[in-house]
């Protein structure tokens, strides 16, 4: 393993921002993992793990060792009737996976087209998006405990899944590297287009017949279309999540603003939509230096080449406090700020 100390980050986040880890190292081998994770020098030192760099905002330069995850490798490990259980390294991209899952035409990722990423961070954030969330096709993980080495299996149980959550960003936080995740796929598709957005493109481009390729290729055209690439534009997709809040307090928002979008949940709350409110708010399209909200999708921050860490979260911030004074409402960070 080459240890390289200051290594500048900027090609390794997709919001593009220019920092730098005091050390880094390329891990490709489980043993690898295992060796660092039970070096009592880098254990001392602090360690994180990074994967696509797609989810995080990087305030400041990185001390400790900042551990790049590159396992390889995408296996059918047992199947039956109805599933093929596909096991990913965490390392490989997310969309590669969908890839293989599409040529195969096993159903279930399809709705999961193009989210930028590695398979690690599937699971760490339950990445969802059309109606579909990772914990609907999760079978289990391996991960690696810092400290021990001691490679351990979670199930979806285990995992404690929720809206853009689980026990990783919680109880569990910077106390394992997941290595792999295993889906459970299809092999007769059971098709989700229940999500205004597929329904209208599958009707736009004519499609009767319905397939995992077909839903596929409409998610990559729906988000090709609203957003922005992040090797153009530097942004880490949705940065706040969307809201939830109680049916009374609902009740009262629409009375003033009777276009507010929110989706009634199950248990009785409302998630509202948090692009909806940042636009009311004034910050679509807003742009100051190199910082901005994206003029398509109000919940995407970008960098359009030179913003600090420190930039943007001045402008997440402004966010808040605007979305709060205006609507009484708490928007919360989706990607990790370091
Ligand atoms: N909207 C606006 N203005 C905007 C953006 C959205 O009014 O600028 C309203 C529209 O009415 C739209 C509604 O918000 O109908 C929902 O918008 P959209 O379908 O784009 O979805 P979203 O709720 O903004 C979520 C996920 C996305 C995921 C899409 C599609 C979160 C935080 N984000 O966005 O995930 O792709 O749904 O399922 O849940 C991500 O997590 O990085 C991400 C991109």
């Amino acid at each position: 393993m080459k240890f390289i100390q200051q290594q500048p980050l900027q090609q390794l986040n997709t919001f593009g921002i220019a920092t730098t880890a005091a050390n880094y190292v390329k891990v490709t081998s489980l043993s690898d993992v295992q060796t660092i994770v039970t070096d009592r020098y880098w254990l001392s030192e602090g360690i994180k793990v990074i994967g696509g760099g797609s989810n995080i905002l990087l305030t400041q330069p990185l001390d400790g060792l900042l551990v790049h995850n590159q396992l390889k490798g995408i296996n059918v490990v047992a199947e039956d009737e109805q599933f093929v259980y596909l096991k990913a390294a965490a390392g490989e991209q997310w969309h590669d996976v969908v890839m293989y899952a599409v040529a195969n035409n096993w159903g279930g990722i399809e709705n999961l087209s193009l989210i930028p990423g590695c398979v690690g961070a599937s699971p760490m954030q339950n990445i969802g998006a059309y109606g579909i969330e990772i914990k609907d096709v999760f079978h289990a993980l391996e991960a690696i405990a810092i400290g021990s080495g001691e490679m351990i299996t979670f199930s979806q149980q285990d995992c404690q899944f929720a809206y853009r959550e689980s026990v990783f960003k919680r109880a569990l936080k910077g106390q394992y590297v997941i290595v792999s995740v295993t889906y459970q796929l299809r092999k007769q598709p059971i098709f989700n287009t229940s999500y205004g957005a597929i329904e209208q493109e599958l009707a736009r481009a004519g499609i009767t017949n319905l397939t995992v390729k077909a839903i596929s290729d409409a998610v990559i055209r729906i988000r090709t279309s609203k957003l922005p690439n992040p090797s153009a534009i530097g942004n880490a997709g949705s940065f706040f999540k969307n809201p939830t809040i109680s049916a009374s307090s609902f009740a009262q928002l629409q009375a003033t603003y009777p276009e507010i979008v929110g989706y009634h949940l199950p248990q009785g709350d409302v998630k509202l939509a948090a692009g909806w409110l940042i636009e009311k708010a004034g910050f679509k399209g807003w742009r100051s230096g190199d910082v901005g909200c994206h003029s398509k999708q109000a919940l995407v921050l970008v960098n359009y080449g030179n913003a600090s860490g420190s930039d943007v979260w001045a402008l997440a911030t402004n966010i808040i406090d605007k979305v709060q004074a205006m609507f009484g409402v708490s928007l919360e960070p989706e990607v990790n700020i370091w």
